[in-house]
């Protein structure tokens, strides 16, 4: 079913089920976040995407990653008070993630260049400097690769992601698409000729046939081949000259 809304007085239209902030930036709307992707659960962990929303006569503060559209409702994306909230949330991560160009250059956006919080104590084995417990990491390798190699470890100050007990897992395929979501780049992807080192393990690379470039872990293709349905020869030849021998078959074709 479609509902219809207003987001910053333009009406919007969009399917039941899907979330404000997906809705807005659809439309071209600007809202900041780091702990979202659409293609993962939302978890509403930085609070930066808040907005005003008005229901009924009524208006609150809301992160809207995790709120879904509602028929006739009133988004507003920015005004003082909310970019006050951002403002003190940036602060707050900024503590979190001192180091972290992504989050500075937010930051900056909003006037916050230092903080008056204390920095979160590091030093934790195997806790990543810079982490700011987004879970995008731990969604995506759950939810998307479905290996479900990492979690979060510890309590209060100590809570950190990683793989569980610190050690390194079976389940990880090394395909470093938990690095390449984390919205602070802390995770740390090793990659030289013959090897990637991720969460504490090596793994071996693939090298395509056709270029010599490596595209992907064995323990990657290995775990594609078994859940098919492609064979193991697809694996042979990287995503680039795939697309150049498909393309010069259609030149082929139009010649
Ligand atoms: S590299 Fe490992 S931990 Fe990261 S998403 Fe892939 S399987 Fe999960
Ligand atoms: S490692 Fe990165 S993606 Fe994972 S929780 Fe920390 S900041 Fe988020
Ligand atoms: S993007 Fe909504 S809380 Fe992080």
């Amino acid at each position: 079913m479609t509902v219809k809304f207003k987001i910053d007085g333009v009406s919007v239209e969009a399917a039941e089920g899907a979330s404000v902030l997906d809705v807005a930036r659809r439309y071209g709307f600007e809202i900041p976040s780091l702990c979202h992707h659409e293609a993962v659960t939302p978890y509403g962990a930085c609070r930066l995407c808040l907005v005003e929303i008005a229901k009924g006569g009524r208006k609150k503060l809301t992160t809207c990653c995790n709120y879904e559209v509602l028929e006739g409702i009133s988004v507003v994306t920015d005004t003082p008070e909310i970019r006050r909230h951002r403002a003190m949330v940036l602060e707050l991560i900024l503590a979190e993630a001192p180091d972290a160009e992504p989050v500075r250059r937010l930051a900056a956006e909003y006037g916050v260049r230092t903080t008056r919080f204390p920095a979160k104590p590091k030093g934790e084995a195997g806790e990543k400097r810079d982490c700011i417990l987004c879970g995008l990491c731990v969604r995506v390798c759950s939810e998307i690769v479905e290996a479900n190699a990492l979690t979060f470890n510890g309590r209060g100050e100590k809570r950190g992601v990683g793989t569980p007990y610190h050690e390194a897992s079976d389940q990880c395929i090394g395909c470093a698409s938990c690095a390449s979501v984390c919205p602070t780049g802390c995770i740390e992807v090793k990659d030289t000729a013959d090897a990637r080192e991720i969460w504490g393990r090596k793994f071996g690379v693939v090298r395509c046939e056709s270029c010599g470039a490596p595209f992907m872990t064995e323990a990657h293709r290995d775990r594609a081949v078994a859940d098919g349905p492609l064979p193991a020869e697809y694996f042979k030849t990287c995503p680039a000259c795939k697309r150049k021998a498909l393309s010069g078959r259609f030149a082929a074709v139009g010649a």
